[in-house]
């Protein structure tokens, strides 16, 4: 069995229930963009190549903070202006902000650098891996990640991810291996955290190098151990709508001298061209310093969030609170983390005679009726905005890859997870679990909004 740790979490995982997805069908790409288009609002928009999937939200720190974390941030600041440092190439800060990532994730060598997008690449460069290498990847994933593993020279083939969910594991991945495989890239999505004990064990009997992208989880942990530090190389970002964000950056640790050797070498061009600079690691370091406080609150507001929508059995919820769910390591410990709290429009959604009504009429032929539905609900929760004035900061998930064509990836397996992740993901952003700038969550208003719409399916 695998818990949580979590002030609350013994009563949220006792009384939530397990869904099982079945279905198919693909996502309209134009989905997330309409909405943000009818409303003019800041919902957040996942999965685009173009723009960047952090465009519409981003997470500023207004100049009057209150809550702590952003007062420290306005205090380094000011620090910053004062000494001089806010111009300086290298400085205090990022010297300091290497040694605490090395501390906290108990890793030898962190390479600090431009965003999460690059670092994926940055660690794949970084193993040398030979010509026809093949890398595995979920096919649900942020698109920068398939990318990554192109630009690094290698090709892709995917695994499928856990029903329900957003991650792969050992045995999603042991499907997919084929001979050329030589490494896997996991990303710990939406709230669930991969399974890593058991991923790292089998890619190390396979012999195969692990890239652990914990862009969305920095601060989880799994028995302890921090989520970024189980694989070969770990990836982070500070992008704007992260948990710590500098509007930009990343970073990679390894313990591994060879790696961080070449990606050192692979970055100098006469200076460290894909820098994070002196300011930023200035505004990261007061988050850094705060992030289990600031953790600990967003967990509590996950958890109660979880648990209060689990009256809408038209909807999937992130399966990190099932205790017997068949992705889980057995025993493992887990404290997770919220970047976007994910859940999944159940296909239950569509035997509702309202939405019966409505799907058709929006399907076109390239989408599913899942995704149609999703669709639906993002349209009602933009008009819940617009009519209440009460900004929800959700959106649709990643795209994934399952339609892409054969000549950009392998695909050994069926990918029937991972299309119903596409087409029926709805993630919420973090910043109603946490403001940034004022330390309330606004959790009520986004079970309001799942209330009318509620009330709509129910009529
Ligand atoms: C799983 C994952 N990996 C990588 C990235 C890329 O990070 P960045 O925005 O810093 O390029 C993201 C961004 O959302 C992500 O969610």
């Amino acid at each position: 069995m695998r818990t949580f740790t979590g002030r609350r979490f013994l009563a949220v995982n006792l009384g939530l229930r397990r869904d099982k997805l079945v279905g198919g069908g693909t996502q309209p790409d134009a989905i997330v963009f309409r909405l943000i288009k009818s409303t003019n609002s800041s919902a957040p928009m996942e999965d685009t190549e173009m723009p960047s999937e952090d465009s519409p939200v981003n997470n500023p720190f207004p100049l009057s903070p209150i809550h702590p974390t952003a007062q420290a941030v306005r205090d380094a600041l000011a620090t910053a202006a004062e000494d001089g440092s806010w111009r300086q190439y290298e400085g205090p800060s990022l010297v300091k902000l290497r040694s605490v990532l090395a501390e906290s994730l108990d890793r030898k060598h962190v390479r600090l650098c431009c965003s999460g997008t690059f670092a994926v690449e940055l660690a794949l460069r970084s193993l040398k891996l030979p010509l026809n290498a093949e890398v595995l990847l979920a096919g649900y994933d942020f698109p920068g990640n398939f990318r990554a593993i192109q630009d690094a020279g290698a090709s892709v083939c995917l695994c499928d991810v856990e029903v329900n969910s957003w991650v792969p594991t050992a045995a999603s991945l042991e499907q997919a291996v084929g001979p050329n495989t030589k490494a896997i890239v996991v990303s710990h999505l939406h709230g669930a955290l991969a399974p890593m004990p058991s991923i790292c064990q089998w890619a190390k009997q396979r012999g195969l190098f692990v890239i652990e992208d914990a862009c969305q989880v920095h601060g989880a942990s799994i028995n302890g151990k921090p989520a970024g530090s189980w694989g070969d190389l770990g990836v982070f970002s500070f992008g704007g709508s992260k948990l710590i964000a500098a509007g930009r950056g990343g970073a990679v640790v390894t313990n591994d001298d060879r790696y961080a050797q070449r990606m050192t070498v692979f970055c100098e061009r006469g200076n460290d061209s894909f820098a994070l600079s002196e300011l930023q690691a200035t505004v990261i370091l007061p988050q850094l310093a705060h992030l289990q406080t600031d953790h600990l609150l967003r967990l509590d507001a996950a958890l109660d969030w979880i648990k209060s929508m689990s009256r809408f059995d038209w909807l999937s919820l992130c399966p990190l609170q099932e205790s017997d769910s068949p992705f889980q390591d057995a025993g493992a410990i887990e404290q997770p983390a919220f970047y976007k709290i994910g859940l999944l429009v159940h296909p239950s959604i569509l035997e509702s005679s309202l939405v019966q009504q409505i799907v058709p009429t929006m399907t076109n032929r390239s989408e599913s009726p899942l995704s149609t539905a999703r669709e639906w609900v993002l349209g009602k929760l933009a008009d819940y905005q617009t009519n209440t004035g009460q900004q929800i900061e959700m959106g649709a998930g990643f795209k994934g890859f399952v339609k892409r064509s054969a000549s950009r990836c392998r695909q050994p397996v069926p990918l029937d997870n991972s299309r119903i992740a596409a087409d029926a993901t709805l993630v919420l952003h973090h910043s109603h679990l946490l403001d940034p700038s004022t330390g309330a969550n606004t959790i009520d208003r986004v079970l309001a909004a799942f209330d009318s719409i509620h009330a709509e399916i129910l009529s």
